[in-house]
């Protein structure tokens, strides 16, 4: 084997709770801004939701076997705030006896639960959503809820997942719920989320000192297309400042970057960043979560050039998902493609990971974990009725190796969390992106794919042949 990592390395598999539990009124379940947003017409592929999703409310069991035969030793999920809390702020204890059940389920198998509390569906019950800081102060309440009911079997605890895609596609472009596009929206709902994982890890601290606590965030790097070229590298810088640094800095450095600041102008939400909100949010994490799929090439828009589309998406009009780079042209390098359209570079994942280290995690002594990596591919059921697909088998293969190189280089990485454990709600995509290790067929029945199984044996032997 050589491609082989350390015995203590965390093996595992991710999903969310809107994009695989279905089951949306069980239970006294509240209504999520995912259930909104899906009813608007437009906002999703073929119109299609999460109202039964992977049916993971029903099949729990089914896929804790699953997970155990194949030899995952953790399972990253989240917890659907709308289903764990009334819309009084009072826990809703049929709602989070489902989480219960399911962590018994998995430590019983011997698995460890890594438990996200946002991923996304936020209660429609919450005046202003993210636009108002009640909703970070309402996010500790919810935590230090359900924290009582599992804290002493989760162990690890998560705050919120990829929160530039809730700041950035639900409020900067329209793509995400609650679907706006409005930069001062996307600007303070970015506060707004990261002092909710500032007050949430403060509130669990101070219950559960022991607790290993983190968040996860989404990382796609901008390279320049020419690095001689001033306009590209300067294009490039204003991509990773909101998509990267305006997260990254205030997390580990306790500060906004003067970039972020001054390219936002007006825009900027200087009365909702009030004094004494940067420390809450610079509270110690012990981990950071890195979510990879891919790396842009970009450069700056030639003048005379026509603006970069797409411009609208069923009937939608997008803006640039880029705040501060909406100039910015990404350049194709002629790679091959996963279905979701992105780019198929590990090197980028391995570079990353350097980076992340070097600049931010290790002067803090914070390891990272790759919190989701995976591909979306075609994924045709052959005639033995099996999905062959060594697509993602060599997605997985380059991204796993370009990790392990990350670590010959000293990169502090300990784990590895692949997306995801079976087909489910592609968000704004509806089902017809496939990321499972697992297919669906219609009537929500799981059929192992070929990569499941070659997962499986990197999980149980700690590598693969490279
Ligand atoms: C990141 C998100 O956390 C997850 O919900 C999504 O399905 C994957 N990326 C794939 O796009």
């Amino acid at each position: 084997m050589n491609v082989a990592f350390d015995p203590g390395f965390a093996w595992g598999v991710a999903t969310s709770a809107y994009q695989v539990e279905g089951a949306t009124d069980a239970d006294g379940r509240q209504e999520s801004i995912w259930d909104a947003f899906t009813r608007v017409p437009g906002a999703i592929a073929a119109g299609q939701d999460g109202t039964t999703a992977a049916d993971h409310y029903h099949r729990m069991a089914e896929d804790v076997a699953i997970m155990a035969d194949l030899g995952v030793r953790y399972y990253r999920f989240s917890v659907s705030w709308p289903r764990a809390m009334h819309a009084d702020g009072t826990l809703n204890t049929a709602g989070v006896g489902f989480y219960d059940r399911l962590v018994d389920t998995l430590l019983e198998a011997g698995i460890t639960p890594w438990l996200t509390l946002y991923h996304w569906d936020l209660p429609t019950s919450l005046p202003g959503g993210w636009l108002n800081r009640d909703t970070a102060r309402a996010m500790a309440t919810y935590a230090v809820a359900v924290h009582g009911v599992l804290g002493d079997r989760v162990r690890t605890w998560t705050t919120v997942n990829e929160p530039w895609c809730s700041a950035v596609l639900g409020h900067g472009t329209g793509q995400h719920a609650p679907g706006h596009a409005d930069p001062w929206e996307a600007f303070t709902a970015t506060h707004h989320l990261l002092l909710a994982h500032g007050m949430t890890t403060r509130a669990l601290r101070e219950i559960d000192p022991d607790a290993r606590l983190g968040l996860t965030l989404n990382f796609t790097p901008a390279l320049p297309a020419d690095p001689g070229n001033p306009a590209d590298v300067d294009v490039a810088s204003r991509i990773d400042a909101t998509a990267h640094r305006m997260w990254l800095d205030p997390l580990f450095r306790g500060r906004y970057p003067d970039d972020v600041i001054r390219g936002a102008g007006r825009a900027w939400p200087a009365d909702a960043v009030r004094d004494g909100d940067l420390p809450i949010i610079g509270t110690p994490v012990d981990l950071l979560g890195v979510n990879y799929y891919t790396t842009d090439s970009v450069r700056a828009r030639l003048p005379g050039e026509a603006a970069p589309g797409p411009l609208s998406i069923r009937g939608r009009r997008i803006p640039s998902a880029n705040l501060l780079a909406p100039d910015a042209v990404v350049v194709d390098r002629g790679l091959p493609r996963t279905a979701m359209g992105w780019e198929i570079d590990p090197t980028g994942l391995r570079d990353l990971l350097l980076r992340l280290h070097r600049g931010w995690t290790g002067p803090a002594g914070i390891p990272l974990f790759v919190t989701e990596n995976g591909g979306a591919f075609p994924d045709h059921v052959a005639d033995d009725a099996a999905v062959h697909d060594d697509d993602r088998i060599d997605y997985l293969r380059g991204h796993l190796a370009a990790t392990r190189e990350a670590i010959e280089e000293g990169a502090d990485v300990r784990g590895y969390f692949l997306w995801s454990l079976v087909d489910n709600f592609e968000w704004a995509e509806g089902y017809a992106r496939t990321f499972g290790l697992c297919r669906l067929d219609e009537s929500g029945g799981r059929h192992l794919k070929d990569s499941a199984r070659w997962y499986s044996s990197v999980c149980r032997s700690g590598g693969f042949e490279g």
